[in-house]
């Protein structure tokens, strides 16, 4: 059976990136969560998905421009204005605590192809390795020549190549650069790609899935995992298939 990986946490109803988010998506039986990470001024993993704040919170500017101390200021709620209380930007460290002690596989997408923030692969794979998680986290990015770097200096944590495009022969191109998934946008896949790269042994973690439609199609599939920012529409949708 294919898995809920939550978008951004249960980012439909609740703000993106968020500890809120993360705690609803789990509420709703999520298998994996998805959440995307970048390196503040003082070197901190910080969760948040564009390289600026002005669309999430109420900040503005580069997120790599402020240390976490100040970046705690700010509120990752706006992104639903009005809806919710403070809610601060969450550090990979407060993420990785929440989740530790519970089954959740979580797909670090390194945000790293427009500023390649320098030395933030190997801190992430730190804080993975000391939190033991090596086994339940999927390293993602559009960043492949990232990802290929992640594979080198930590061979046991399981990787996939992000992209929205129609790439010929990807499961062949995953598997000669060691990497055990691919992670398309549904607009780049059909049956006989699909096909082609589940022969290749190459699993599929596929984005952004909101439609019940879609969700029944890539079960059908057998898909290793659907990328959703309804966690619980994903669920239900898999329990009526089972
Ligand atoms: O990892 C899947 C998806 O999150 C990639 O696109 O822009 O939502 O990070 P984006
Ligand atoms: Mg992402």
């Amino acid at each position: 059976m294919s898995k809920v990986f939550a978008h951004r946490g249960f980012s439909g109803q609740y703000p993106e990136n968020t500890l809120l988010a993360f705690r609803k998506a789990m509420e709703a039986e999520c298998d994996g969560i998805e959440l995307d990470v970048h390196l503040a001024k003082d070197g901190s993993l910080v969760i948040m998905h564009d390289e600026k704040l002005d669309r999430t919170t109420d900040g503005t500017g580069l997120l790599c421009e402020y240390t976490l101390d100040e970046l705690r200021r700010f509120n990752a709620a706006a992104v639903m204005p009005g809806k919710f209380p403070f809610e601060p930007i969450p550090t990979l460290e407060e993420y990785f605590d929440l989740v530790k002690d519970t089954s959740v596989i979580t797909n670090i997408e390194l945000k790293n192809s427009v500023i390649w923030y320098e030395g933030m692969e190997k801190k992430v794979i730190e804080m993975v390795r000391a939190f033991h998680l090596e086994d339940r986290v999927i390293f993602s990015s559009f960043n492949h020549e990232s990802i290929v770097l992640c594979k080198r200096l930590a061979p046991e944590i399981r990787c996939g190549f992000l992209y929205d495009c129609w790439l010929v022969h990807s499961g062949k191109y995953a598997k000669t650069n060691g990497v055990e998934y691919l992670h398309p946008s549904l607009n780049s896949l059909n049956d006989a790609v699909i096909d082609e790269i589940t022969r290749d042994g190459i699993g599929l973690n596929v984005w952004t899935i909101n439609e019940e439609p879609a969700m029944r199609y890539l079960t059908q599939k057998q898909v290793n995992g659907i990328i959703t920012n309804y966690p619980d529409v994903c669920r239900s949708v898999l329990r009526s298939l089972s």
